[in-house]
């Protein structure tokens, strides 16, 4: 199937005047959004940097894979509407149609999802790499190590310059993370590591890594795991966020695609990004009940108190995460199938929610749950311990930094990213010798 013929179009200059110079700075116009203004010549021509801590209006790249709008809570992967994914594909042809680019034929998906089948086993030197962590490591912790520690088994598929190693280095890992990720919480369990089954799909494959064990067989419920698999859908690709601008940071010096993930799974972690879906839900049981929610609503709102609602907020959706509203119905289809309609920590988390919703701070602010909202009360629901929350967004985001990874290797603008800075530091001066200071 062809690709679609996407390039950006010229749109025109931006004049900047720097002192008594006017520079002309070429504009450009992609498929739908903002403008850009290149600013690439500027030091060259300007003696100036732009400056923008946090990157809130710095353009990374040019991308074809995930749009978002964040006013009209708007996300495309490849053109296509979040909800109309998460409702009617699943999680393998997602993968498939981020890494390509469109759709895949009856045929295609079937090899693909055979390609896939057939790399989720890891080495057997692998497992002995667990032996080294505590038990009661984080899983995060583990993750980090041991994807990085992938690209010390696989030398066959890290050579970045062959495209026939990155395609196989990018199978290895989408099919790879769901087994390392189960094998990462049945350690901190003390039970055996469990192998895939090459007759399960993606999801269910993943239930039963993580909750058969040796001693009886495992009976799947196909409700959860196709609600499993929606939540893989929704966390799978999400633009240029801190996580996926790691990976391309990395990937840019060369490193290999194995220890870039691993860079992507570090910078996840952190409460402000992936790892806000575990911190919400510890925020959710801290508050216990309806009755303490507007304590906590005041502390939020006090910039003095250092506390924010995790799982609220988003840099770039100044509108509803569409990705939040789907994920509240897989939380109530989840509850709803468990028998756990009455959730104290829904009605919480639904609570403080139409709370916030109606103040004025979060008005004003455009405050609005986020994917990791909702996600957390899901995924303890289906049994997973609040650890291994931000391993599953790994497992799932890493096709989203598969795919951004590999289409920045093949831009043939890309170089190494090498931020400049605003220096104020000290200016040059002569070394004291200890005796004279
Ligand atoms: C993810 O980038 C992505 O796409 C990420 C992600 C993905 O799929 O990859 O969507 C996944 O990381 C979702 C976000 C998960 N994080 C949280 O839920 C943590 C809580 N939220 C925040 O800390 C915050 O909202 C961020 C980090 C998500 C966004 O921060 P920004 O864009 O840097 O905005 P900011 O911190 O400058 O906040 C703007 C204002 C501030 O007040 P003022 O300084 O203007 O007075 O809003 C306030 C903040 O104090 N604010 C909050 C708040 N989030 C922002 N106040 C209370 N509670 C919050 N949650």
């Amino acid at each position: 199937m062809p690709k679609p013929p996407f390039a950006s179009k010229p749109a025109g200059l931006a004049k900047l005047t720097v002192g008594n110079k006017t520079i002309d700075l070429p504009v450009a116009r992609g498929t739908v959004g903002p403008d850009v203004v290149d600013v690439r010549k500027l030091y060259a021509e300007g003696n100036v940097f732009t400056y923008d801590p946090g990157f809130t209006a710095t353009a990374s790249c040019e991308s074809a894979i995930t749009y978002i709008d964040g006013d009209e809570g708007v996300l495309l992967y490849r053109g296509y509407p979040i909800d109309q994914l998460a409702e009617q594909s699943d999680f393998i042809e997602c993968c498939y149609l981020l890494l390509h680019g469109e759709l895949p034929s009856p045929d295609q998906l079937k090899t693909f999802r055979n390609q896939i089948t057939r790399h989720t086993m890891v080495h057997e030197q692998l497992s002995q790499f667990f032996r080294g962590f505590r038990r009661d490591a984080h899983p995060m912790a583990v993750m980090c190590g041991v994807v990085g520690a992938l690209s010390a088994f696989y030398h066959d598929s890290t050579d970045i310059n062959d495209p026939v190693q990155r395609t196989i280095a990018s199978h290895r890992m989408i099919a790879k993370l769901p087994t390392i990720a189960a094998m990462a919480y049945k350690y901190s369990v003390g039970q055996p590591f469990i192998y895939p089954r090459n007759e399960l799909n993606y999801s269910e494959n993943f239930l039963r890594m993580c909750f058969a064990v040796p001693a009886e067989d495992y009976k799947g419920n196909p409700i959860l795991a196709r609600a499993l698999d929606r939540i893989f859908i929704l966390h799978a690709d999400h633009e240029q966020n801190a996580s996926t601008s790691t990976v391309r940071l990395a990937g840019s010096s060369g490193a290999n695609p194995f220890a870039c993930i691993a860079a992507g799974i570090a910078c996840l972690w952190g409460p402000a990004h992936g790892g806000a879906n575990e911190a919400a839900l510890k925020m959710l049981e801290e508050i216990g009940d309806v009755k303490r929610i507007p304590e906590y609503v005041k502390r939020a709102k006090d910039k003095n108190s250092g506390f924010r609602l995790m799982g609220f907020g988003h840099r770039v959706y100044k509108n509803y995460d569409p990705r939040a509203k789907v994920m509240q119905q897989t939380c109530h289809e989840v509850l709803d199938t468990l028998g756990i309609r009455n959730d104290p920590l829904l009605q919480v988390a639904m609570e403080l929610e139409r709370i916030a919703l109606s103040d004025e701070y979060f008005i004003e602010k455009k405050l609005y749950p986020n994917i990791d909202f909702y996600s957390g009360i899901t995924l303890k629901a289906l049994g997973f311990p609040t650890s291994m929350f931000t391993v599953l967004f790994a497992v799932a985001r890493t096709v989203g930094w598969i795919a951004q990874w590999g289409e920045m290797i093949e831009d043939p603008s890309q170089k190494i990213g090498r931020p400049r800075q605003l220096y104020v530091g000290a200016p040059q001066r002569d070394y004291v010798p200890l005796h004279k200071r």
